[in-house]
């Protein structure tokens, strides 16, 4: 591993960038400044570790990316737009079109079956009904996982439900995956298979990956690593191995 100069060197494919990313939270308990400053950019097809101590800003930080929460400054451009430029319904359609999010619990429907999950972002993509079913049963079986698709999700173990949650968000298509500590919950060789996943996606179907991690292995075998701390960016770490 060798570190990276800075990420002006990125820029020239750049998929998504970040520039000068704030967040301050006021609350009860004071000002938090949750990210300072915060600018990087990420290549198509990249796969980026976001790393960092507990409470460094990492889930601020892709929360911004992914247009669920507003930055107090900065922007974030996706495909050389501006997002928070745009209304909210223009977001909500760049998120639905351009992104997949998978999370640490997961975050499935529990009350409805596992292939109702995978079919939900294709509702709002427009999607026909036959088209969106068997858009979903082709991802569940792409991930090992089509003899679940009535089950609900309670019934199935840790990395089967990461894997519903990997089809959901893949089921619009999207360029580009934010996934926060998605193998968190998971035992290592159920988080390994779910990293070998995503690795597959970036490396094969050219998706751009950033994700979260606390596993320095899991780290190590992305393109680069972003450490966080105290909101800012402490440093880079390009992983030679895999260029
Ligand atoms: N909605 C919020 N309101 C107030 N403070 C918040 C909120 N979300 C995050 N924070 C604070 O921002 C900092 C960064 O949080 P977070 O991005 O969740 O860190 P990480 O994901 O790296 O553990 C923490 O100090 C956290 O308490
Ligand atoms: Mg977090």
């Amino acid at each position: 591993m060798i570190p990276s100069a800075s990420y002006e060197a990125y820029s020239s494919e750049a998929t998504l960038a970040v520039e000068k990313l704030t967040k301050v939270y006021d609350s009860s308990m004071g000002r938090v400044i949750s990210l300072s400053n915060v600018s990087f950019s990420v290549n198509r097809g990249e796969f980026v570790a976001v790393v960092g101590p507990s409470g460094s800003g990492k889930s601020t930080l892709l929360n911004m990316i992914g247009a669920l929460d507003r930055p107090t400054s900065g922007k974030v451009f996706m495909n050389g737009i501006d997002i928070f430029s745009l209304n909210d319904s223009q977001i909500a359609e760049v998120r639905n079109s351009t992104l997949g999010f998978i999370f640490q619990s997961y975050n499935l429907i529990n009350r409805t079956s596992v292939l109702k999950n995978v079919e939900f972002p294709g509702i709002t993509g427009g999607m026909s009904d036959a088209d969106r079913r068997r858009r979903a049963l082709k991802l569940l079986n792409f991930l090992g996982i089509k003899d679940k698709a009535k089950f609900k999700p309670t019934n199935l173990s840790g990395g089967q439900q990461q894997r519903v949650a990997i089809a959901r968000a893949l089921m619009n298509d999207p360029k580009v995956i934010l996934a926060d500590e998605p193998t968190g919950n998971l035992d290592t060789k159920t988080g390994n298979d779910v990293f070998n996943l995503m690795t597959l996606l970036s490396r094969k179907f050219k998706r751009t990956i950033i994700m979260v991690t606390h596993n320095p292995e899991l780290a190590e075998a992305t393109d680069r690593a972003i450490h966080i701390r105290d909101g800012k960016i402490e440093k880079e770490v390009i992983n030679v191995e895999r260029h």
